[in-house]
């Protein structure tokens, strides 16, 4: 049985103040219940600390965007997943489709970047999933085993533990459109066929694979009452307490 993620993505939002303001919200709405999975939250790298301090009885896991593919020296304005970790992150976003798209990130420099996060003791979430034209040309499943292929084998300690994949539709990203349940669950089972064959039956079986792009409390619980969605990856809807609670009250739903 796989445990469900509700993982917030908080991209470039909220400062230390307003960040540790809305870990509070969160964690004050969720403290004291047994939670029958995870729920994780990723600040810009400054606010994690404000974050962390939101101690004593928080449920509300740790998590940064991004990392470096170095863990220390000259590498001006990077951050290495051990200063990450030593802040109190237990996961690192990697590969998400902005950074793909802006920051023009490749399959090499992922590999790097996962291989070192699982070094430092760190779990990774690997995002990847089709454009908008690629979906509309047929060619979604080709995209995502060319995306899982590229990275998956080359990974040198990849388990189910320290290893989550986020499927992000890049048309459902940010854009109010969201994946119809139907289309979620083709495209996990799809990626979790493609996961054997790279890892074998065991890791694929095992290995959380969340939904991302325009999830919120509405949908949450239709999505993630899907056979191969175990959770969701939340942009927008995971900056207001009522939102991403409500969210996350629907993989509780969806689980009972
Ligand atoms: P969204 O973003 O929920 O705002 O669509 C999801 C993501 O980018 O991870």
């Amino acid at each position: 049985m796989r445990r469900y993620l509700v993982a917030g993505n908080w991209k470039m939002n909220l400062g230390p103040a307003a960040g540790r303001e809305l870990a509070a919200g969160v964690s004050d709405r969720l403290r004291g219940r047994v939670l029958r999975g995870d729920v994780l939250v990723c600040p810009p790298y400054v606010t994690i600390p404000a974050v962390a301090a939101v101690a004593d009885g928080n449920p509300v896991l740790l998590g940064a965007q991004n990392c470096g593919d170095q863990d220390s020296g000259a590498f001006t304005g990077e951050v290495g997943p051990s200063m990450l970790k030593e802040a109190g992150a237990q996961y690192v976003i990697i590969a998400h489709s902005e950074r793909r798209q802006y920051q023009r990130e490749d399959d090499e420099l992922f590999v790097r970047k996962i291989n070192l996060v699982h070094a430092c003791g760190l779990k990774a979430i690997f995002c990847y999933g089709e454009l908008l034209g690629e979906r509309k040309a047929g060619r979604e499943r080709d995209v995502v085993r060319a995306q899982l292929e590229g990275v998956l084998p080359k990974l040198q300690y990849a388990d189910p533990y320290n290893t989550v994949l986020a499927y992000e539709p890049v048309w459902a990203i940010g854009t109010g459109e969201t994946a119809t349940p139907e289309q979620a669950q083709e495209m996990h089972a799809w990626s979790r066929e493609v996961v054997a064959r790279l890892l074998g039956d065991g890791p694929a079986g095992n290995m959380r694979i969340l939904y991302g792009g325009s999830c919120k409390a509405s949908n949450a619980r239709e999505l993630f009452g899907q056979k191969d969605v175990d959770g969701g990856l939340i942009g927008g809807a995971s900056l207001k307490v009522d939102d991403f609670v409500g969210i996350v009250e629907g993989a509780e739903a969806a689980l009972g």
